[in-house]
């Protein structure tokens, strides 16, 4: 296969490490997704053998391939700020460095919400929509992706919006909702809570909903009552690889 309009995108998640190269013609992946359980302890030197790993598997990732990856925390000029939900020992590493010494190939670095919020407006739920689009993940923490007519604002961290003197995703993340047992509707006021102090200090077009929780959209988006338009994400958990594969090859291009 030409490596031409693919770029290999690889997202990095608490349990596991997927990638696969997309098709960025299509928005789609040109091969299976691959797999690997995240190392424990996830530090970065442990995290970058296996994204290793992964490159290696694609025979389809040429020299002048794209390759991007994603991180669940802020990311400025390949080095990791922030740790939430992962080990602390990735802050301030300088990831971009290790893996294109690790893998003697250009890498670009960019945080998971981002990379899903690119996607979505680019092959998803928000496609060509202009104005205003926030995307949030719910899962072990909340993510957070603006776009303002299609382009993003990286590194937004709006999850961790102090509301009520707390953390919301502390609060309203998916993660807290099974921690604590929670029925959707037990759920749906903190959300009804979290989005409704985001459009208030925003104003965004449209809100889209991401992370594994989305594909029960239906059960919880109806409950809540804001004025701006919410939808669920389109791409699933294929976002993250999707959007780091567009962000790398519109880096490899030079914006
Ligand atoms: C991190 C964000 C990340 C989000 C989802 C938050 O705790 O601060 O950078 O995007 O979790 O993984």
């Amino acid at each position: 296969m030409s490596s031409k309009g693919l770029a290999l995108g690889i997202d990095v998640g608490g349990s596991g490490i997927k990638g696969a190269p997309v098709d960025l013609k299509k928005g789609e992946f040109a091969a299976s997704r691959l797999r690997i359980d995240t190392p424990q302890p996830a530090t970065p030197e442990a995290v970058c053998k296996v994204i290793a790993q992964i490159v290696e598997r694609f025979d389809q990732v040429r020299d002048d391939s794209p390759i991007g990856v994603t991180i669940p925390g802020v990311v400025t000029e390949g080095v990791v700020r922030s740790a939430a939900n992962i080990d602390k020992s990735w802050i301030d590493y300088d990831v971009k460095s290790l893996l294109e010494k690790e893998l003697d190939h250009t890498v670009h670095v960019v945080n998971d919400a981002d990379a899903a919020g690119v996607a979505e407006v680019h092959y998803g739920a928000a496609e060509h929509k202009r104005g205003l689009v926030i995307l949030t993940t719910l899962g072990t923490g909340i993510g957070t992706a603006l776009l303002l007519d299609g382009k993003l604002i990286p590194n937004s961290e709006l999850g961790h919006l102090e509301i009520d003197g707390l953390d919301a995703e502390t609060v309203a993340a998916s993660s807290i909702k099974d921690k604590e047992g929670l029925s959707y509707a037990d759920w749906a006021p903190r959300l009804q809570r979290y989005y409704s102090h985001l459009e208030a200090l925003l104003w965004p077009d449209l809100f889209v909903v991401g992370g594994g929780v989305s594909k029960d959209a239906d059960q919880f988006l109806p409950l809540l009552k804001i004025r701006t338009p919410i939808i669920p994400a389109k791409l699933r958990n294929k976002a993250g690889i999707i959007g780091a594969a567009h962000l790398a090859k519109e880096a490899h291009r030079g914006g």
